[in-house]
């Protein structure tokens, strides 16, 4: 089988090809714009095929589709770039899966069910950490708690490890704020200005953490597909205390996610902010994260956390264990989906669960009041 990896020296593109490279059975193509840096990726990676593709050429990217059994797609901020790889892979016949977390992106990409569908594709978006090993938390943990309605997913890192800050999840939040956020509110899909804040208790080491409301593409599948009524979002990334929301409207307003000596100057200060942890705890935390669900039911609620060593292993892992699925026959094609609609959720988790480095707490699943 052969995958090609878009964006394959981007943070989550260099994380992808680890996981894949010597994958039984498959043939792996690092694909990016800048020759010197394919070159790299050659000399570390001898078997691994490079190709340069920038993905705003559209004819080029079809082009270099042709012969791909599936594309993984690494290159954000997925709003803009994302849909017309989408496009290409479906014409090709090739499998996609990417890391998105954007729901403007799965809204777009949601109306090529039918073509996907109908080219016998699957289209697996948002199959990274978060999105993706949350997606599946969040399944396991309403089948274990039928009654939910009630969830709320959160990630927390630490500041990343050196040469892991990828300016794409900059870039991609900022573009964020000039399409509609929405979260689930009584059952209804409801638009939010992301910036809400709210302390969230995880476990050893990250303990309470003040975190930011940032709606993310689990709350449109999860209306889709589940029967909770009220879910939300939150994230504190790279040891950053969460942007105050008056600040992300002021952004907002000003365009900041065009690209001007405003936002060029404002990327590069949150860039900077993540890259230095300052302080001995916040050392302690480099490149570590925390997955923290929570559902709450008539008769139950269940809350479970993740403590993961490696975050960056841990976005890389899911796509490849569904490249591994599709090289074995193990995964039907169904169109437009997340990783959830696709996998033995509980099969995966245990797998995930039991890798060194990640560490689970059931925090409780007690009978609530009445
Ligand atoms: N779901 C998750 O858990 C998760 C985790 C991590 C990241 N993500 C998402 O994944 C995306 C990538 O993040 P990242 O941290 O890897 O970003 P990054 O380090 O900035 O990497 C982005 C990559 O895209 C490439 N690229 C940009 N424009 C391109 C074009 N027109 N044609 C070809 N390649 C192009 C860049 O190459 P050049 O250097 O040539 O520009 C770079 O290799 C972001 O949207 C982020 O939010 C999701």
């Amino acid at each position: 089988m052969r995958v090609m990896v878009l964006g394959a020296y981007g943070t989550a593109g260099r994380a992808v090809l680890s996981a894949i490279v010597g994958l039984d059975d498959v043939e792996v193509v690092a694909a990016g714009r800048q020759q010197d840096r394919l070159a790299a990726i050659a000399e570390r990676f001898p078997g691994v095929a490079v190709a340069a593709v920038d993905v705003r050429v559209v004819d080029g990217l079809r082009q270099s589709l042709q012969r791909v059994d599936v594309v993984v797609n690494c290159i954000g901020p997925y709003i803009g770039y994302g849909a017309p790889v989408v496009q290409a892979a479906i014409e090709a016949g090739a499998f996609y899966i990417d890391l998105a977390s954007e729901q403007e992106h799965y809204r777009c990409v949601s109306r090529m069910n039918k073509a996907a569908t109908a080219a016998g594709v699957s289209v697996i978006v948002g199959a990274g950490a978060y999105p993706g090993i949350s997606g599946l938390l969040l399944r396991s943990i309403i089948n274990r708690c039928p009654s939910a309605r009630v969830a709320e997913l959160a990630l927390v890192t630490g500041h990343p490890a050196a040469g892991e800050t990828g300016p794409a999840q900059v870039e991609s939040g900022l573009l964020e704020l000039s399409y509609v956020h929405q979260i689930l509110s009584a059952g209804q899909l409801v638009v939010v200005r992301p910036g809400r804040s709210k302390t969230f208790a995880f476990q050893e080491p990250f303990r309470r953490q003040a975190m930011m409301e940032w709606p993310q593409l689990e709350v449109l599948w999860a209306a889709k597909n589940t029967e909770i009524r009220e879910l939300s979002t939150w994230v504190r990334l790279g040891g950053q205390a969460p942007t105050p929301a008056w600040l992300l409207r002021a952004a907002a307003r000003l365009g900041l996610h065009r690209p001007n000596r405003v936002s060029a100057w404002l990327k590069r200060l949150v860039l900077r902010r993540r890259q230095g942890p300052k302080t001995e705890a916040e050392r302690s935390l480099v490149g570590m994260g925390a997955l923290y669900t929570h559902v709450e039911g008539s008769t139950a609620q269940a809350t479970k956390i993740l403590t993961i060593k490696d975050v960056g292993w841990a976005t890389a892992w899911l796509p490849a264990q569904l490249i591994a699925l599709l090289r074995d026959g193990r995964l039907a094609a169904v169109g437009v989906c997340t990783p959830a609609d696709l996998v033995d959720v509980d099969e995966l988790l245990v797998r995930f669960q039991s890798a060194p480095g990640v560490f689970v707490t059931d925090v409780d699943s007690a009978t609530a009041p009445a």
